[in-house]
């Protein structure tokens, strides 16, 4: 994860003219509503983004640029979508940049599917000594899932992370999917939340089969899942898991860790299988986990990201880490684990894996291959060793307390 960390600075001169600088660039937002072809509204955005470019430069080095997209910019290529194609927001600026995101809905929420920016690497301005000229393009996801018909709000920054590219996506008011035109009511995200005190916008009603009481007793394990990706060739992605969630996020702000667990009866599951990645989408009623894998060395692979979105009526909360290195295994082999494993997705959710078993590569017949067993497993050898340890420890201890005892008894005979 990149960390925008300003480091203390002891020159008052240097932090004045940051923060003139800053004031003369201005802060900038762009504003965007795309039309249908009856003029209403179909996607409204109001945002500011602040970007930085890591390219190479002509003297093999390589160079980081920052730069806000701003106010000024057209929406050519913007669509409000059909059946068979999604709406997307294209938007254009300076010398052939462009930033761009689609979107996706289901029945009850929509979500930004690529956020694509393009940079020209032509524009001296911006990349005076780039080594390679033209057109470069970034992809990455933006916006979790929003509830239909309402306007997403969150002032403070998310930080979204692609290739050789970062962007601040900061004070955003967002809808797409808009219905007749008209906005809906604003949702807030949950990092504009106050926190710690209560939320609310959440009515505390213990309706939801989503929202577990909150338990001190703990859970028993949760029943393992199976779950299969397929594609055209068949099975290409095969896991079995037992899942636990645990969060402070449904504690209406209190900081109380809740966890429950996930029933494989009512999952459905989805995903996608590239020969780079692999995706397993678990859906239980209002709480979705997407599991990442990718390859590393071409000859392994390793569950590289968890992101988790709890739907709670209005309210909802989208968790992610794309910077895991976890479960890793040869590909033609499957990666197992039966010992507890617990993944930090955020500071204030992780969750808990149990027998774990899965193959993002390499397929074939549906059945999985050859296990590679996790080293947490591996208590077959430790076990021994630990109580052969103790065991000793407590031999030794007892014989020295008995020679101890015996030298003080004989010395005791002697002075009499
Ligand atoms: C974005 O960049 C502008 C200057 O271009 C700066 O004033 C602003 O604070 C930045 N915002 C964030 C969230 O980094
Ligand atoms: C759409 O609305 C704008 C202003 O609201 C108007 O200028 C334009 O003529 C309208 N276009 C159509 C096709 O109705
Ligand atoms: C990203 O940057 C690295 C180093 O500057 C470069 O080798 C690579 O080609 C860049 N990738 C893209 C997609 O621009
Ligand atoms: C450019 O930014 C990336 C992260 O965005 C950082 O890892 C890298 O060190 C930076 N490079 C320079 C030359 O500042
Ligand atoms: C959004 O655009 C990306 C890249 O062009 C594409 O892969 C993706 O399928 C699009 N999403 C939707 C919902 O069409
Ligand atoms: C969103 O609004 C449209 C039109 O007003 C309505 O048909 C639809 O049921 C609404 N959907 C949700 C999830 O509220
Ligand atoms: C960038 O410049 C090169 C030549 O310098 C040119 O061939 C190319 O078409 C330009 N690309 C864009 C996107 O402007
Ligand atoms: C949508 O617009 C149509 C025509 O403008 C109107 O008849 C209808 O009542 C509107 N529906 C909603 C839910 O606002
Ligand atoms: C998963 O598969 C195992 C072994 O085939 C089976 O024992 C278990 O009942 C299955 N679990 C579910 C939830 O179907
Ligand atoms: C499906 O199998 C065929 C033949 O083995 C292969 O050429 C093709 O790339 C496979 N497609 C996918 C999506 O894996
Ligand atoms: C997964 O399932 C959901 C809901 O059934 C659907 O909206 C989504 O498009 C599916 N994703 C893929 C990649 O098939
Ligand atoms: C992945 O598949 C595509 C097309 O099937 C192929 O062009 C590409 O080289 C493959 N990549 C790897 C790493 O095997």
């Amino acid at each position: 994860m990149l960390r925008f960390v300003m480091e203390p600075c002891a020159c008052p001169a240097a932090l004045f003219l940051l923060l003139s600088a800053a004031v003369l660039l201005g802060a900038t937002a762009f504003e965007v509503e795309i039309k249908d072809d009856k003029n209403a509204t179909c996607i409204y955005a109001k945002l500011s983004v602040n970007i930085t470019v890591q390219y190479e430069t002509n003297t093999s080095s390589s160079k980081n640029v920052t730069f806000p997209v701003p106010s000024k910019v057209t929406t050519n290529g913007s669509s409000c979508g059909s059946d068979s194609e999604a709406p997307i927001l294209v938007t254009h600026f300076g010398n052939s940049h462009s930033w761009s995101l689609n979107f996706t809905k289901n029945e009850s929420t929509y979500s930004g599917s690529a956020l694509i920016f393009t940079y020209n690497t032509n524009d001296t301005t911006l990349f005076p000594d780039a080594l390679r000229k033209g057109l470069l393009s970034s992809p990455a996801t933006f916006l979790g899932p929003v509830p239909l018909n309402s306007t997403y709000k969150c002032i403070s920054s998310e930080v979204v992370v692609g290739k050789n590219v970062t962007q601040i996506i900061y004070d955003v008011k967002l809808e797409a999917f808009v219905p007749n035109g008209t906005l809906g009511k604003e949702v807030t995200c949950d990092a504009d939340k106050p926190y710690p005190s209560p939320s609310p916008t959440q009515p505390s009603t213990t309706a939801s089969t989503t929202t577990p009481a909150p338990t001190s007793k703990p859970l028993d394990n949760p029943t393992t899942g199976n779950y299969t990706v397929s594609d055209v060739n068949g099975t290409c992605l095969l896991a079995s898991m037992g899942l636990q969630i645990n969060t402070s996020l449904l504690s209406e702000g209190e900081n109380i860790w809740t966890p429950f667990n996930i029933d494989p009866w009512v999952i459905k599951s989805n995903g996608t299988c590239t020969n780079q990645t692999g995706t397993l989408i678990l859906t239980e009623n209002s709480t979705i986990i997407e599991f990442t894998f990718a390859l590393k060395n071409k000859n392994h692979f390793y569950l590289e990201g968890v992101n988790v979105t709890l739907i709670n009526g209005s309210a909802f909360s989208y968790r992610q880490n794309q910077n895991l290195s976890d479960w890793e295994a040869s590909v033609g082999s499957s990666y197992m684990c039966h010992k507890e494993q617990q993944i930090k997705v955020s500071e204030d959710l992780f969750i808990s894996a149990f027998d774990v078993r899965v193959q993002p590569f390499g397929v074939h017949n549906g059945t999985f291959d050859t296990a590679q067993q996790c080293s947490l497993d591996d208590d077959s050898i430790v076990i021994p060793i630990v109580v052969g340890a103790a065991l000793t420890g407590l031999i030794v201890i007892i014989v020295v307390a008995y020679l101890i005892g015996r030298r003080r008894g004989y010395a005791g005979y002697q002075t009499l």
